[in-house]
């Protein structure tokens, strides 16, 4: 990929591989990726490195930012047209994240909700990496130049202070980095927990019928939507006050591309258990093909490692150029080739 050359848009998006790959990671960000890649030069990071703000298991670590990447492509990401990449076999990330620690206040790292409350869960290790983390995310992003980042909202935080670290070593050094927009997707739900609708879809739910693994078994996924949360009420409408069912309705329309009030159409005056078949019928057939390729690709070890290796190297030569500029500007001796 020539970003420049092709004078499109530059996104850049970042998955942790941790835990499994969600349907609401599907449905909220991969899927809506699909759609990106014609349009704009996107780039799909494995953030590896922000993994280990928590301590993980190392060959368990390893498998899943495999398998993340995998999944990219098996849900339809071409590797061609997309970056995908590990953050950690590019080492420009570590170092301006450095660099960009300078930039940064004690102060603003202290008001990031996810630090707050990271730090109150995990009592045991709040090491520094986890209170820089979000200087990590910013040099991710302003290394290749990115105009926009898809992010959710828990993530809005955390883009903000990309802007403003951005925005002041431009001030001091002039125009180095783009300065990146959010971008919020046009379509794309946010998919919500199976057993407690009112809370967001999560691999780190400790209650598994709460989330559906694209990797689960078809009879699991099946028998997870049968259990869904519902209510006590028995028709279906489409509101606030009926979580459960407006969940279920979001995945359908999420999948088919209809509109909300069609699938309501569709389902009013049917009851909940043909609403569940229904829409458990409509994942299936999205996430067969997709675990069909994952299975695939997971076969094809050599032609995994290839876009490991080429999209690397396209990642790292493009970061390195943002690198050597931010290296100049802040008075660090020039390298003699
Ligand atoms: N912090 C993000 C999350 O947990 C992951 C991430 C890291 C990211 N770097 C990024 C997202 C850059 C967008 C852009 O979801």
């Amino acid at each position: 990929m020539n970003a420049q050359a092709e004078n499109k848009k530059i996104i850049f998006s970042g998955v942790q591989p941790t835990g499994v790959i969600t349907l609401g990671n599907y449905l909220g960000a991969i899927k809506n990726w699909t759609k990106l890649q014609d349009d704009y030069n996107c780039l799909f990071c494995v953030v590896d490195m922000h993994s280990i703000t928590v301590r993980q298991d190392p060959a368990l670590l390893r498998k899943r930012a495999r398998d993340l990447l995998t999944m990219y492509i098996a849900a339809g990401l071409d590797p061609e047209k997309n970056i995908m990449y590990y953050q950690s076999h590019v080492s420009a990330h570590a170092e301006l994240s450095w660099i960009l620690n300078c930039f940064t206040y004690m102060g603003e790292l202290s008001r990031m909700t996810q630090f707050k409350e990271k730090s109150a869960k995990n009592g045991a290790n709040i090491n520094s990496g986890l209170f820089t983390y979000p200087v990590l995310m910013a040099a991710d992003i302003l290394l290749y130049q990115t105009d926009l980042v898809p992010v959710g909202h828990d993530q809005k935080q955390h883009l903000e202070l990309a802007r403003e670290i951005g925005t002041r070593f431009n001030n001091i050094y002039g125009d180095v980095f783009t300065i990146p927009e959010p971008y919020i997707a046009k379509v794309g739900a946010k998919i919500m927990s199976l057993q407690e609708p009112t809370k967001k879809m999560s691999k780190s739910d400790e209650n598994p019928n709460g989330y559906i693994s694209l990797l689960d078994d078809i009879n699991v996924i099946k028998n997870k939507i049968k259990r869904a949360v519902t209510d006590s009420d028995r028709e279906v409408t489409y509101s606030e006050h009926k979580p459960g069912v407006k969940n279920l309705i979001d995945i359908y329309a999420c999948i088919t591309g209809e509109s909300i009030e069609s699938c309501v159409d569709r389902f009013t005056g049917k009851g909940y258990g043909e609403l569940k078949l229904e829409v458990a019928e409509a994942v299936v057939e999205e996430l067969r093909p997709v675990q069909e390729r994952f299975k695939d690709l997971q076969k094809n070890k050599d032609y995994i490692d290839q876009i490991v290796k080429k999209n690397g190297e396209t990642a790292n030569y493009l970061a390195t150029k943002t690198l050597r500029k931010v290296q100049k500007k802040v008075g660090f001796p020039v390298r003699i080739r």
